[in-house]
């Protein structure tokens, strides 16, 4: 009996497995308008039809200035609504559920995609002014605009309207990114927030942005959808982010209404030393789990049916988020199953390739 293949419930929505699609930016609304198009359609809906139990999409820009690259997507307006609709009605069609990253990125916003170029994007070639919490550079990229506190208020309401147009374009849950060093992790980590408003000072401050958030989106959601916040649960420095933060902001976010926590790690600062190797963020998901009670995901490293079934079978995560894996072979959930002797029902288009003979 496997783990790894036994559906799970949140709020309403059933999925069918514990092996999910980890969010990834593909850099690829040509029209650099946020719009996602045909790329997005077939990476996606090939990993729905791989047999993902869920398939996050990439972080997506709750407004233009909070996109990565200008090729990243957004969810801003009714156009990106429509396009995105499509790609949900497909991922169910293939039997998954869908769900949306929201995402602000900060200072790390504007920047080249790796295959254009090199750092920030200058205005003059289709780059913006970037703002944080923070008037401090991220290393290598140009200096941000500090937020003013009725700027920051209005960030709230940013993600409520991204929430509000994800339902509309038919996402079964919705992802807070507050991992990665992007906008909401600024805001978190003493490192990147030195403000003396309510927004800054002590860690419940600095929370404040994210849990003002996580309320406002689950108001506007209701409570049958799934809501999951990604963690970076530490910065890998002394005196930054760390574990015991993030355990306490994940209570009390799990207190306004988030239901699943995905941990991951870094991304705030460069130059430090990640010990990195199989499953290396499982004991962060873990430990999370032991504070809050919530379910959590684990990611990172996780390449492998027997490691993915053992991480899940343990008791240690609720789920498994794969990305760089599921790059390589997007059917890897199928194969898994395969592995694992589980019978699972493959897309009725592609029965015949579960037949033994030619
Ligand atoms: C191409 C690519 C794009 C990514 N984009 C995102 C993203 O949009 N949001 C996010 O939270 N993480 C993003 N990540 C990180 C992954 O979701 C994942 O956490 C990380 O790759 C570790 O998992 P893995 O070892 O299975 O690849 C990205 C990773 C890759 C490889």
């Amino acid at each position: 009996m496997s783990k790894l293949f036994t559906p799970i419930k949140i709020r309403d929505v059933e999925i069918k497995n514990r092996l999910w699609v980890s969010p990834m930016c593909m850099y690829s609304c040509e029209g650099r308008d946020g719009i996602v198009g045909d790329w997005h359609l077939v990476h996606l809906g090939a990993r729905a039809i791989g047999g993902a139990g869920l398939v996050m999409v990439e972080a997506s820009g709750v407004k233009p200035e909070g996109r990565i690259t200008p090729w990243c997507a957004g969810i801003w307006n009714d156009e990106q609504v429509k396009a995105w609709k499509r790609i949900t009605d497909f991922i169910r069609d293939a039997g998954a559920v869908s769900a949306m990253q929201l995402a602000h990125a900060g200072r790390k916003a504007s920047v080249y995609r790796a295959w254009s170029g090199n750092g920030s994007v200058p205005i003059s070639d289709g780059g913006w002014k970037t703002y944080s919490s923070t008037d401090e550079a991220f290393t290598g990229y140009e200096a941000p605009r500090k937020l003013s506190t009725a700027e920051v208020k209005e960030l709230v309401q940013d993600f409520r309207s991204a929430a509000r147009r994800s339902i509309e374009a038919g996402f079964d849950a919705i992802e807070i990114h507050a991992a990665h060093g992007y906008l909401l992790h600024q805001f978190l980590s003493p490192i990147s927030n030195k403000r003396d408003d309510e927004y800054g000072g002590s860690l419940e401050n600095r929370a404040r942005l994210l849990l003002e958030i996580v309320q406002a989106v689950r108001a506007e959601i209701g409570e049958s959808m799934p809501l999951l916040v990604r963690f970076s649960a530490t910065d890998y420095v002394e005196g930054g982010w760390d574990q015991e933060q993030t355990n306490q902001v994940a209570k009390w976010a799990h207190e306004q209404g988030a239901d699943l926590f995905d941990l991951s790690s870094g991304g705030l600062v460069t130059g430090v030393k990640i010990p990195s190797g199989p499953g290396y963020q499982v004991h962060f998901s873990q430990s999370a789990h032991q504070a809050t009670g919530a379910p959590v995901s684990a990611v990172g490293q996780i390449t492998d049916a027997k490691q993915a079934e053992e991480i899940v079978a343990s008791g240690q995560v609720d789920v498994v988020m794969m990305a760089r894996q599921l790059l390589r072979d997007p059917y890897f959930p199928l194969r898994a199953a395969h592995e694992l002797g589980v019978s699972v029902s493959w897309p009725s288009q592609y029965e015949r390739g579960t037949w033994p003979s030619a």
